[in-house]
């Protein structure tokens, strides 16, 4: 197994296999839109929920520019683009995650509204004090240098600009049960507890505006979405369609893992200094 941390999630044909999907579920004429992706292209717990509940915290403004940081397939991207009517700049390490969002953005027609770049949290492509706003969703799992990607994101925020997180953090009970949706190994799984997040983010040079525990509020949520996968399977359209049927099984773990309190989860706000 690589022990790169693209190559667990780098899979081919990611748009085809959506637009056929899509074309089954809601016919040969389905919309191509971002909220007709909504239920596969947002990859992280509770999907298009926790990207609504993320978006309430950070408020991104219609006139305003906004990072995502570890973007994916753009899921996130275009749907804050379209709901709050600002421009956002995705940045991903997976080429062919970047690849599948540029034809995305094309698709739905928000090509000049969210524009996609490769590239490393830990050395972001982006000039600095440029961003209104930013965020990152289940991203700084891959990364063992969390301060150092907190510190890219306050370099590129204008002052005053906020960044909001959703981390899946390390638990009390011991690591995670293998393969979770971001690492097949613990080789590319790198958690830190909520306690060292909050540290890591002060130190980069952060202020906190809002920081919570979101366990008990996810844990409800993964219990459903595990039996009703181990009954049923993966429903039709799900993020499967990224990374193929392995999906079930990460899912299932990355439950049990919260269940037992081997991981634990968190929402945080947080301002660079005026
Ligand atoms: C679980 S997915 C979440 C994707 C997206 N944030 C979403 O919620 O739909 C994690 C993403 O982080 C990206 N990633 C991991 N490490 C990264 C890094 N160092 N720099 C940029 N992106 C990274 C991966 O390529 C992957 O797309």
């Amino acid at each position: 197994m690589s022990g790169r941390v693209e190559d667990h999630y780098a899979n081919p044909d990611i748009v085809p296999r959506i637009l056929a999907a899509l074309r089954q579920v809601n016919g040969a004429d389905a919309a191509i839109t971002p909220d007709a992706l909504a239920p596969l292209d947002h990859f992280h717990g509770r999907g298009v929920v926790a990207t609504r509940e993320m978006a309430a915290i950070l408020q991104p403004q219609a006139d305003e520019h906004v990072l995502d940081i570890g973007s994916g397939i753009g899921g996130p991207a275009r749907w804050i683009a379209a709901h709050f009517g600002c421009r956002v700049t995705g940045v991903d390490l997976t080429q062919a995650f970047c690849d599948a969002a540029i034809e995305l953005n094309r698709l739905t027609g928000m090509a000049d509204r969210v524009r996609i770049l490769q590239g490393n949290a830990l050395a972001l492509p982006l000039p600095d004090d440029t961003f209104d706003r930013a965020y990152s969703q289940n991203v700084v799992m891959n990364v063992a240098d969390k301060r150092g990607m907190y510190l890219q994101a306050l370099r590129v925020l204008k002052p005053g600009g906020r960044l909001a997180l959703s981390n899946v953090c390390a638990g009390p009970n011991g690591g995670p049960y293998f393969p979770v949706p971001w690492a097949a190994t613990e080789s590319t799984s790198f958690l830190s507890t909520p306690d060292a997040t909050r540290e890591d983010l002060l130190v980069a040079g952060f202020e906190i505006v809002e920081f919570r525990e979101t366990t008990q509020a996810v844990l409800a949520d993964q219990i459903k979405d595990r039996r009703r996968m181990e009954t049923r399977g993966l429903p039709p359209l799900g993020v499967h369609l990224i990374i193929g049927q392995r999906a079930r099984e990460y899912r299932i773990n990355s439950a049990r893992s919260l269940e037992e309190g081997r991981t634990a989860t968190i929402e945080a706000l947080v301002r660079k200094p005026a």
